[in-house]
């Protein structure tokens, strides 16, 4: 079977050229739309993550701040910022990179990021809002594989989508958005008792786990959709995703590459989310 590539790239260009002129009728009428991206460790990946955010801002013509609070910033101190950043009037979206300091959760402090600026959707008021169905900012990784698998048109209503990974910010929230969609959904993790035995029942496997090479051929089934939401980077310091893309190749109808897949997605619905975030500022 071919295995149609399921790059991102095409859809990632249409969402940021759309953002790029509500950025630049929200400058015109008077600044631009300003992101706050709140950083408190020294990891190399997240620097580098943290530089691309910045250059894609620029590109679209959306004001940067890059907020560095240390390594060893204290839970305390990163929930102050994030508080500062809400009432601040400059500021319309705020984005909290991860990882956070050694024994702090993402969950220790997201509750303090005001859901109007929350672009990643990763407060408890966001996640309860997409959870309930309601209006509110969503993760954008999550967003990205709905949007990625629709662009590409890949029918999610009736169909069985096994999400492989349940964290906050990826699998929980893609697995609301998936019912949503009215698919069926199953949800696996780390305490799965056989994966394979439950990937190969879905119509469309979505890797999130972190892993590398953890869905190999025989966790596709023929024919199934493959969308590899991981980023891992491999002993020869390459980006590579959590799909055994050689052995998925020729098995599945369609894989979606990395990179060049779910990622150009999540950061164009990120910025689109700051574009967004301002306008609704304004218009209060
Ligand atoms: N492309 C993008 O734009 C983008 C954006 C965000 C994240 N990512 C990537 O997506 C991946 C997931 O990110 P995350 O933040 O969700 O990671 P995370 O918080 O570490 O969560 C990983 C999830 O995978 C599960 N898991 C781990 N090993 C597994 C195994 N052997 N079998 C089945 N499930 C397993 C874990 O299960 P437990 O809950 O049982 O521990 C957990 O639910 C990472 O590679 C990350 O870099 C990509």
């Amino acid at each position: 079977m071919d295995t149609v590539s399921l790059s991102g790239k095409e859809l990632a260009a249409a969402i940021n050229a759309d953002t790029k002129d509500r950025a630049a009728a929200l400058t015109d009428r008077g600044a631009p739309p300003r992101l706050a991206l709140i950083v408190a460790n020294d990891d190399p990946a997240s620097a580098w993550y943290v530089n691309s955010l910045r250059k894609a801002a620029e590109r679209l013509g959306i004001a940067c701040d890059t907020v560095d609070l240390g390594a060893d910033a204290s839970a305390d101190a990163i929930r102050q910022e994030l508080a500062a950043r809400g009432t601040d009037g400059a500021t319309d979206a705020i984005m909290l990179q991860t990882p956070l300091p050694s024994g702090i959760t993402l969950e220790d402090v997201s509750s303090a990021i005001v859901a109007t600026k929350d672009v990643d959707g990763v407060s408890p008021l966001s996640l309860g809002l997409l959870a309930a169905g309601l209006d509110g900012f969503v993760p954008a990784t999550s967003e990205a594989v709905v949007e990625l698998l629709k662009h590409h048109d890949i029918p999610l209503s009736g169909r069985h989508v096994v999400v492989v990974g349940r964290s906050n910010i990826v699998g929980k929230p893609l697995a609301q958005l998936l019912l949503a969609e009215d698919a069926t959904v199953t949800v696996c993790h780390s305490r799965t008792a056989d994966l394979a035995a439950v990937t190969v029942t879905a119509d469309i496997v979505v890797a999130a786990a972190g892993r590398i090479g953890l869905v190999s051929g025989k966790h596709v089934r023929d024919g199934a959709v493959v969308v590899d939401v991981g980023t891992n980077e491999a002993p020869d310091g390459k980006i590579v995703g959590d799909v055994d893309a050689e052995a998925a190749r020729g098995k599945a109808a369609g894989l979606s590459p990395v990179p060049g897949g779910v990622g150009p997605v999540t950061t164009a619905l990120l910025m689109r989310h700051v574009v967004v975030a301002a306008e609704n500022a304004r218009m209060s």
